[in-house]
């Protein structure tokens, strides 16, 4: 959601802006610009919908002779997708990128406007141009620090002042912004992702902390003082951001799970290097998306196989929520990009209260991974498409692993071993679910249903195929479905019925008699050849409860994935979302 990335060195900034905007396009965003610095001249471009279109404008603009620059990829928030509103916003002599929203944006323009200021966006952004601008004389950092005690909400910025030289500034508070060290010129960007091509040496740059760049030098103050920031050297390898060969990162980062999956439980075979979840009388698991519906599952493992009483709550409302702890409770935070604006919230109110956390995170670095009391790390790699899939699938493993080390389940433990070569099986059969998207991707609405776990597995399975295909689709526990869902049943709406949990396989298969009855399309996917082929069965190996939905999700995943091939779509950067969401 939002990107940012900027340059001062002695290359032309043009093609290391365009690099990272590029690497950032997975975080989401529906227009892009970049602005060039030459002495006291800023050039601000800027356009509408892809990067492709901002290149094609580059092409025909005659570009300032610039060795210093920042660019930005926008994620609406206030104010429509426009030129307009496409950062950078300059105001006075002060050019900014912005990553983050400004609560008391409307205030602040009110007064800035009583000022003389006039505005040319809707965006909350130019209110910072004009506030940093107001108080500026000739102190860049004075005129920074001194706008941001007036700024409430969350923010990343990358600053250029029209007469300061060549100097690059940025600071940030709750979103996300790195400062790299290049050989001949120094970087900011959202993450390192954006500028691994140019440099893997990088500092995080921490709340409130102000940066300056220069083209040999970066300094950073904290609180007026100048700080030493630790260097980080990023693990990143050319494969992590490359296609492989694949047509799609969805695709490739599907087939990837057998192998990352095998990763987590190698690096876990002796579990006892994972926290013991029995010293908790009550766990809370809270996070966004695809993480909840992973936490979801692991829910249900945990109350199963441990009797420990566990909660599910979307981060957004847990954080505004009135919660009632127990001393002996766990927050578990699950997230991907560790930035998530709402789980990060979540985690601080847990902290606030004193109450133990636990994140479970892809993003070493990131803000959730250094603020949890504890971090588990499920080394996904990068993940580029916006629609989690590899992250999703070890969220669930390591939440499977943690129930195995609560109740000390050496056999399961040998059985982890088993599930990479077995999932291998599963996505060698791509094939067949490619056929069922042919038979689907022209439908309306689509329906999943399960019981227990199978259910978990359908918000995912459901949620994969909205969120790429755009076709409606909901999951529904099966026997809730007849009050009043079924009422959409009709000839030939697809119906996806996961089948795995014995104990409550003929009831799930009654409510799957009763939408066949009315026409419904049934697509079961089971692990038991005794379930009945309605039209389309899919039988995955049986394997304990602790794995099964990691040979489950992969097969939903790529129907999701060749639904929306079948439709033509962009994949890895569905429209209106965002990979990782830094805003509320
Ligand atoms: C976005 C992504 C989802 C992801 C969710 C939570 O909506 O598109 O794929 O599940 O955010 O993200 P996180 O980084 O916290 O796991």
């Amino acid at each position: 959601m939002c990107g940012i990335v900027g340059y001062v060195g002695e290359q032309h900034p043009k093609e290391i802006l365009i690099s990272g905007l590029k690497k950032l396009e997975y975080r989401g965003y529906d227009s892009s610009g970049i602005a060039l610095k030459k002495d006291d001249k800023v050039q601000i471009i800027k356009t509408v919908g892809r990067i492709s279109n901002l290149e094609e404008k580059l092409k025909k603009t005659d570009l300032l002779d610039a060795n210093i620059g920042i660019g930005h990829t926008r994620w609406a928030t206030h104010g429509g997708v426009t030129e307009e509103n496409a950062h950078p916003h300059k105001i006075g002599r002060v050019t900014l990128v912005h990553n983050g929203i400004i609560e008391n944006a409307a205030n602040l323009k009110t007064e800035l406007e009583e000022e003389g200021v006039i505005f040319n966006s809707n965006t909350d952004t130019e209110v910072a141009a004009a506030l940093i601008d107001k108080y500026y004389d000739d102190n860049a950092l004075f005129a920074i620090k001194k706008a941001i005690s007036k700024i409430k909400g969350s923010y990343a910025f990358g600053i250029l002042f029209d007469d300061d030289d060549d100097k690059l500034y940025a600071v940030r508070k709750d979103s996300p912004l790195i400062i790299g060290y290049g050989k001949d010129g120094n970087f900011i960007a959202s993450d390192i992702a954006a500028i691994v091509n140019y440099t893997k040496d990088y500092s995080l740059l921490d709340e409130g902390e102000i940066a300056i760049l220069t083209k040999n030098n970066i300094e950073v103050f904290s609180n007026g003082e100048m700080i030493h920031k630790k260097v980080i050297h990023a693990n990143i390898t050319a494969e992590d951001s490359d296609k492989c060969g694949y047509e799609h990162f969805m695709l490739k980062e599907i087939m990837e799970e057998p192998k990352v999956l095998d990763n987590l439980f190698k690096k876990y075979e002796n579990f006892s290097n994972l926290p013991d979840l029995l010293k908790y009388k009550e766990i809370h698991i809270v996070a966004c998306g695809s993480a909840m519906y992973a936490g979801i599952i692991g829910a249900n493992l945990l109350e199963e196989k441990c009797n420990i009483k566990c909660y599910v709550e979307c981060a957004s409302e847990y954080r505004y929520k009135k919660v009632i702890y127990d001393r002996k409770t766990l927050v578990i935070l699950i997230s991907q990009s560790g930035e998530t604006a709402d789980t990060i919230a979540a985690m601080r109110k847990a902290k606030e209260d004193n109450i133990d956390t636990l994140a479970i995170v892809n993003v070493e670095t990131s803000t959730i991974a250094r603020e949890a009391d504890n971090a588990l790390f499920i080394g996904a790699g990068v993940e580029v498409a916006v629609a989690t899939t590899k992250a999703y699938i070890l969220q669930v493993a390591m939440l499977a692993l943690l129930t195995i080390r609560a109740n000390q389940n050496k056999e399961a433990l040998m059985e982890a071993k088993k599930i990479p070569a077995l999932l291998n099986k599963v996505l060698g059969d791509r094939e067949i679910f490619e056929n069922v998207a042919k038979e689907i991707y022209q439908v309306h609405d689509a329906f999943f249903i399960g019981r227990g776990i199978d259910y978990a597995m359908c918000m995912e399975g459901s949620l994969k195929l909205k969120e790429v295909s755009y076709i409606h689709s909901e999951a529904f526990q099966a026997g809730e479905l007849k009050h009043g869902t079924i009422s959409l049943i009709e000839k030939g709406v697809p119906v996806f019925a996961i089948i795995t949990d014995k104990k409550i396989m003929d009831k799930t298969e009654s409510n799957v008699v009763e939408v066949k009855s009315r026409d419904a399309s049934i697509y079961t996917i089971t692990n038991n050849n005794e379930v009945p082929n309605h039209g389309f069965r899919y039988v995955v190996p049986k394997v304990s409860s602790y794995f099964q939905s990691l040979l489950v999700v992969p097969v939903l995943q790529l129907i999701g994935y060749y639904t929306a091939c079948y439709k033509n779509l962009d994949i890895d950067k569905p429209r209106n979302l965002a990979k990782s969401v830094t805003v509320e």
